[in-house]
């Protein structure tokens, strides 16, 4: 008996990396799998219906259910062909899990608007547009649906860690974690919960030249395999979850609940308005955080940190390499 068993699930971006994984791993705990992917380029350019053929074949030749679907998430018509697909296939939508990305990394004076579009599109317009179908399908849904499931996917990039280059991939994310509060709340009373994946550190052709990413694990529990993320994903996915609402994030063996955006340390006067001057006087009493010190933290494979950076120049520089190297990769 597995975890899945009944259930159908439709799963964005599905013929590569992470997104495989869980087509294959939902599959192997029963469910019916429509295995989406466009089958681009890392940045989203280019088109192969063969990558998401491939997987849904791997699916059946192990005895497994899964159909193909080769429609982009960020086109609002194939998103709802792709819901569609999952009726006409197997009579039902239970699961939508919105993992398709695209990454094309260009630091804010280099970025030009197609690229930027390109990136938003796919992760945080195509988030949207799926979903969107879907909670019409279940809203109109008779008799009533109950115990849906959404599992969007966002990245520490947008959530925790601030890393040059990522305007268009780290607003994305930030918005999909966004998203996935607003609609646990509007879609509650549907039966449909709404949760967020955060992944961290998994071996696939986005992460595998990061500097400092480990080499498979042969045996046993890789904690950087493709895999990782799958047993949270299901369990998000299953009837009977509890969760709603949720963003966690998946490094190795270590789940966290994150709460993006929390209220930190505050001031406060009642009385009247504020002045500028008891402003700065009183915001410099607080602990406000710095940006440089989290991308410090951060960099252990994110950027290819090499451990502690002495000074703040010294980190400035590694930035100014950084868009270096992003803004030729972006030209060859
Ligand atoms: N690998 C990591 O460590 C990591 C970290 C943080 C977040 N993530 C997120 O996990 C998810 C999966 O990433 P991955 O590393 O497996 O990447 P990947 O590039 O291996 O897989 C993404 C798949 O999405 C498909 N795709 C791209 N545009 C599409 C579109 N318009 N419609 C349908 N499919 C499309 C691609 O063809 C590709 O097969 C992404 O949302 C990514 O942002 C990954």
């Amino acid at each position: 008996m597995g975890s899945l068993d009944g259930r159908v699930a439709l799963i964005t971006g599905a013929g590569r990396g992470i997104g495989a994984a869980l087509a294959r791993y939902f599959a192997r705990e029963g469910a019916k799998v429509v295995v989406n992917d466009l089958g681009t380029a890392p940045n989203g350019s280019g088109v192969d219906a063969s990558v998401a053929e491939a997987v849904a074949r791997s699916i059946t030749d192990a005895g497994g259910e899964a159909v193909a679907d080769t429609g982009s998430v960020a086109d609002f018509g194939d998103a709802r062909r792709m819901v569609a697909t999952a009726v006409e296939a197997f009579g039902e939508l239970h699961v939508v899990v919105n993992n398709a990305a695209v990454e094309a990394g260009l630091g804010l004076v280099d970025l030009d608007e197609d690229t930027f579009d390109r990136v938003v599109d796919v992760g945080l317009k195509g988030t949207y547009a799926v979903s969107h179908w879907a909670a019409r399908y279940w809203r109109d849904s008779a008799p009533p649906a109950v115990d849906r499931a959404i599992v969007n996917t966002a990245s520490g990039s947008g959530l925790l860690n601030p890393l040059p280059t990522q305007t268009n991939y780290a607003a994305a994310k930030a918005g999909v974690a966004a998203m996935t509060t607003v609609h646990a709340l509007e879609l509650g009373r549907m039966a449909v919960r709404v949760n967020c994946v955060s992944p961290s550190m998994v071996r696939t052709r986005l992460t595998e030249h990061v500097p400092g990413m480990p080499a498979p694990v042969a045996d046993g529990f890789d904690p950087t395999g493709p895999e990782v993320t799958a047993p949270l994903t299901a369990y998000l996915a299953s009837a009977g979850c509890p969760l709603t609402g949720q963003v966690l994030s998946v490094r190795g063996g270590t789940i966290t609940l994150n709460r993006p955006w929390p209220h930190g340390p505050h001031v406060e006067r009642h009385d009247r308005p504020w002045t500028v001057a008891e402003l700065e006087r009183e915001l410099s009493t607080l602990d406000v955080g710095d940006p440089y010190a989290d991308l410090a933290a951060s960099l252990q494979g994110a950027l290819g940190g090499k451990g502690a950076f002495a000074s703040r120049s010294a980190l400035q520089d590694m930035i100014e390499d950084v868009l270096a190297r992003a803004r030729a990769a972006h030209a060859g």
